[in-house]
């Protein structure tokens, strides 16, 4: 079920409760992470893999202690990243000796830190889509003692006449292709061949149970279920074709709106999820998944303008992706808040409006979702852990470690 009012109420009051019992002022924006709710999503996750182990998808976490708290849960194992000088740094912290660089890299000084590291090359899987993805590795190294490590990433997108309905990334979407760039792999010096990536955005990164979006969520589900049928054929003959030439180490698929399907099919070997642990606003809406949000942050109330608004400091922590209103940070605690059509969430202040208005005062907070799971950490140096109805720890964000990636 869906937080209702009266539980956004409750959890208004809870971490309200918990920044006073800190005796001392927090510096606004708060960020909080409610550690039950993850630790229960991390659970959640892996019971929807059926055994398959979660590759933790970073860029929705971008704190070192939540990936790290990730890694520790049972059926949780290795690093799904976002950049190459990431993997190298969350090495180099030893977060991590297994870390997937889900998206080509054309970074050639951290290229050349890694055909340096014997060590951060072993722990390190480069993605490819194309030779001029090996080639700049090639251009960065002068000698291929230390092999780098590659995975071949196929479109998992739906083929529908001849269009893909999914994200625009590899253009490798059938056996031929795919075997082409495996066989150059295997065929040059200083590269091995260890794993496979499909990424069905389509079906993982999309809400197919909006209330207020019946029909849509009807075609979406539809096209789902299209995308399942046609990848898994598409996956188990690419997977024929490769192992004639190699024997991978993994088959990484899926997200976190598709983890049981995914993990359904044999060909995969681990399924990768991140932001299934916090549960940001785009992740509400699941058919597969109940949505237990984790992450929150607070801005004081500056000004009463009228009855009915009030207007807090900050605010336009919007998300990436497509320009919509299912973009904008949501006023989550205490319910009955929204932002204006006219101002959205402000650069530096933003009203809100609604029947809860009345009951703040100015320097009371109120408690927001970022649309997306790790962005927000881009806007905080540190966020503070909550466990039953206190705040346990703070912990620097990739930010707050002065790293920008
Ligand atoms: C390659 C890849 N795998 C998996 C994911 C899923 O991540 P999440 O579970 O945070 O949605 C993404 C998200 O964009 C991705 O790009």
């Amino acid at each position: 079920m869906a937080p209702t009012p009266v539980d956004r109420n409750r959890l208004w009051s809870r971490l309200d409760d918990a920044v006073a019992k800190q005796g001392v002022p927090l510096p606004t924006p708060v960020f909080v992470v409610d550690l039950d709710a993850f630790d229960a999503n991390a659970d959640d996750l892996v019971r929807r893999a059926h055994g398959k182990p979660i590759r933790v998808a970073s860029k929705s976490l971008r704190v070192p202690a939540l990936i790290e708290r990730a890694l520790a849960h049972d059926g949780m194992s290795g690093v799904l990243a976002y950049s190459l000088r990431e993997a190298l740094w969350l090495h180099d912290q030893g977060i991590s000796d297994d870390v997937v660089v889900a998206y080509p890299t054309v970074d050639r000084a951290a290229l050349a830190e890694l055909v340096a590291s014997p060590s951060a090359a072993a722990a390190i899987t480069l993605m490819v889509d194309d030779v001029a993805h090996l080639d700049v590795v090639d251009s960065v190294r002068f000698s291929p003692v230390v092999p780098v490590r590659i995975a071949i990433d196929v479109d998992a997108g739906l083929h529908l006449a001849g269009r893909t309905v999914g994200p625009k990334r590899s253009p490798l979407g059938d056996v031929g292709s795919v075997l082409g760039l495996a066989r150059e792999v295997v065929a040059r010096t200083g590269f091995r061949l260890v794993g496979a990536m499909t990424y069905e955005g389509q079906v993982a990164g999309i809400q197919d149970s909006v209330p207020d979006a019946r029909v849509r969520s009807a075609v979406l589900r539809r096209v789902k279920s299209m995308s399942i049928r046609q990848l898994a054929v598409r996956r188990r003959e690419v997977a024929d074709a490769l192992g004639s030439l190699v024997e991978l180490e993994f088959w990484n698929g899926g997200g976190s709106g598709s983890v049981a399907e995914t993990a359904a099919d044999p060909v995969v070997t681990e399924v990768a999820a991140g932001s299934g642990l916090l549960v940001p606003t785009l992740f509400d809406h699941y058919r597969s998944f109940e949505p237990r949000p984790a992450s929150y942050f607070a801005l004081p109330v500056t000004r009463k303008p009228a009855p009915g608004v009030v207007t807090v400091h900050g605010g336009g922590l919007t998300a990436s992706g497509a320009a919509g209103p299912d973009r904008l940070p949501t006023p989550w605690a205490p319910a009955g808040l929204e932002l204006t059509g006219l101002e959205g969430a402000g650069e530096v202040q933003t009203p809100l409006v609604g029947p809860s208005a009345d009951g703040l005062g100015i320097g009371d907070l109120v408690w927001f979702r970022h649309a997306k799971s790790g962005e927000v950490f881009e806007h905080a140096g540190t966020v503070h852990l909550l466990a039953g109805d206190e705040l346990v720890d703070a912990v620097p964000t990739y930010r707050g470690c002065g790293q920008l990636f």
